[in-house]
This record gives C-alpha cells, sequence and structure tokens, in this order.
C-alpha cells in the first residue's frame, strides 16, 4: 500500500477481494522480518508462497535506489527465509522480469541466455533475487520457480506503465513522450494470461534435478510474454484507436535504463505448464481503455 503510485488504486483493488472467502490482507512490509514472521507463524501451515511484492519500475530505480535494495534483495531475503522454515511447503513461487535480459540482443530471450548485463538497478535486483533463490534451493532443497514477466497490462493496472499513463495523457489532453522516437518494440502480456501463467507453474513445482531445474536445486525459471515483440508506434495506434483520439507526440531520446527490445521465447512454459497466451494488443487494448473510462469516470466518448 505504499504511495509508489496512487494509493488509492491499491484500495479499490483490494476492496474487490475483501470479504472473499480464505482472502486476509496484511498491511506489512516484507522486508520486515519479525512482522513477516508473525504471519507466518499465526496462518501456518503454509502449502504454498505466491510472491509478487516487489519495488517495480525502471525509471524510478535511478532516483530512488535504495526502494529496490529494501524491497527487492531484503524482501526477498525475508520472503525466502520464511519459507524455508515452512514445513511441508511445496512450492515458493515468485516474479522475476524480462529486464534481466538487459543488452541482450539474441532474439527472442530464451532462459538459458547469459543475463550478465542488467541496464537499470530494478533489473539487477531481480536478477539477484534469482541467485538467492537458487542458493536456498539448493542449500534447503526449497522447489522454487521464477516468473520472467514481460510487460503485463489490463485493468487494475500500473499507472507508472507506458500503456496506462498514455493513455491517461491522451484523455488529459496532454503530449506524450516516445523515447528512442518510438524505435522500441515490446512483448506485451494481458493480465488474464500472466495470472494463467502463475497458476500453470504453482500447480508444477519442480522436482531435484527435472527437467530446466539449474544444477542440482529444484528451482527453474520460466518467461511469461506473449511470444510477440510489437512496435511502440503500433502500441500507440493501438491505443490511439481504442480512445478515437490521436496523441500529440514528443520525440525523445532512449531513456536511461530502457531496453530496445524485448521478446520472449516460451517454449519451456508452454511444455511444463501449458502456458498459452490468447491475448494480443489488439484485443487487450480497447479492453484496458473501456477499463479505464469506466474506472476514472471519463465522460466524454471522444
Ligand atoms: N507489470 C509488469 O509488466 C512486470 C514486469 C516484470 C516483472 N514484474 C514483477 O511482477 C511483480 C508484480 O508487479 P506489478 O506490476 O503488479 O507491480 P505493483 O507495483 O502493482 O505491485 C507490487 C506491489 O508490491 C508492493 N510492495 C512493494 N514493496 C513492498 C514491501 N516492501 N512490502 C510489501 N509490499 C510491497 C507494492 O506496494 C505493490 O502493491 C513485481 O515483482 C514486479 O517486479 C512486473
Amino acid at each position: 500500500m505504499n504511495a509508489y503510485y496512487d494509493p488509492a488504486l491499491k484500495k479499490a483493488r483490494l476492496g474487490r477481494l475483501e470479504g472473499r472467502k480464505g482472502f486476509i490482507f496484511y498491511n506489512a512490509d516484507i522486508a520486515d522480518r519479525a512482522a513477516m514472521g508473525a504471519i507466518f507463524s499465526e496462518y501456518g501451515p503454509v502449502d504454498a508462497i505466491i510472491h509478487l511484492a516487489a519495488q517495480a519500475g525502471v525509471r524510478h530505480s535511478l532516483s530512488h535506489p535504495f526502494d529496490y535494495a529494501r524491497s527487492n534483495l531484503t524482501g526477498q531475503m525475508v520472503m525466502l527465509e520464511a519459507a524455508r522454515h515452512c514445513e511441508g511447503l511445496k512450492h515458493f513461487v515468485y516474479a522475476s522480469s524480462s529486464s534481466v535480459y538487459g543488452g541482450n540482443t539474441k532474439q527472442p530471450f530464451a532462459v538459458g541466455d547469459p543475463v550478465n548485463e542488467p541496464l537499470s538497478l530494478y533489473a539487477a535486483t531481480k536478477r539477484a533475487g534469482e541467485l538467492m533463490t537458487q542458493s536456498y534451493s539448493h542449500l534447503y532443497g526449497l522447489p522454487a520457480t521464477g516468473l520472467r514477466f514481460f510487460t503485463v497490462y489490463g485493468p487494475w493496472g500500473r499507472p507508472d506503465m507506458a500503456y496506462f499513463s498514455f493513455t491517461r495523457d491522451i484523455i488529459e489532453g496532454r503530449p506524450i513522450t516516445v523515447f528512442n522516437n518510438g524505435d522500441m518494440k515490446r512483448d506485451f502480456t494481458w493480465i488474464d494470461d500472466c495470472v494463467a501463467g502463475i497458476l500453470g507453474a504453482l500447480e508444477h513445482p519442480p522436482a531435484v534435478r527435472g527437467k530446466y531445474c539449474i544444477g542440482d536445486a529444484p528451482h527453474r525459471i520460466f518467461n511469461i510474454g506473449n511470444n510477440r515483440a510489437e512496435n511502440l508506434t503500433d502500441f500507440i495506434a493501438a491505443i490511439e484507436k481504442a480512445l478515437g483520439r490521436t496523441a500529440e507526440k514528443i520525440m525523445a531520446p532512449m531513456a536511461p535504463g530502457d531496453v530496445r527490445e524485448t521478446y520472449a521465447d516460451i517454449g519451456a512454459s508452454c511444455e511444463i505448464f501449458g502456458f498459452n497466451p490468447a491475448t494480443g494488443v489488439a484485443e487487450g487494448i480497447p479492453r484496458f481503455v473501456s477499463w479505464y473510462r469506466d474506472f476514472y469516470k471519463v465522460k466524454e466518448a471522444a
């Protein structure tokens, strides 16, 4: 519930979950060992953990590096320690990011590719999270799966992401800034496809020396993308079409920390847990725009 972006949106999401059977919300910091320890001991035994909390965003990591150290390094550490003390835990699933591929030029990005060139501190902390998990999985036999998400978008999404801020700026009559003069490509993952990937992965915990496991640890990593690299300009055109408006564009050079192209090889995810993303940008963007209009009560149609 931190204020990295509008907490009112976070509260509105929470409002949809509260009251559902089996849902309990704690407003706690994952980097706070005592708070997390109390939650785990109160509600054990724990079968599975899906750990998604993080300080996200590439640009913010340039100005607020310690937010990343706290949530993504200490936070990951606390979650791993909690996981290893959960007796009978079947699976620890956690979020990584396509940003770990950094400056790689080989496309599509495959999980076996070297990932030694993070272009931002955000990417470095997500890669560090993978490596920390590898050590815990090796030392304690923790069954773990890391998911490298590729630009996940959709209703209830993140206002700091381009698809969201472009929509808001176009509606409010502000120009949008298009980095690298629009010469960028992104593999966009529709939120429902991402959720299906998380749940699919959850149901397939790795066994020691199982296929795609790293070394001797029951730990593997998968890409969660759409297996399509879309041009940023086509993506903006899809937003303009859904809004019925043309954006005023300010062309700008590449932003520091940004990656020019992302494109996911999802072969292993399809093979192991039947990952099958079905929604392209032409379908997803109008659905997002429709949610946006409804949520923010945008009155006029054009
Ligand atoms: N959305 C994407 O395109 C994308 C791409 C790659 C990776 N990811 C990863 O997926 C996960 C979810 O991302 P998202 O896009 O839903 O972002 P998000 O910011 O909407 O969700 C992360 C949540 O974690 C919370 N959080 C941050 N630090 C915390 C802390 N110390 N203690 C407790 N909660 C904390 C935030 O308040 C936020 O509500 C993150 O791990 C992110 O790094 C997302």
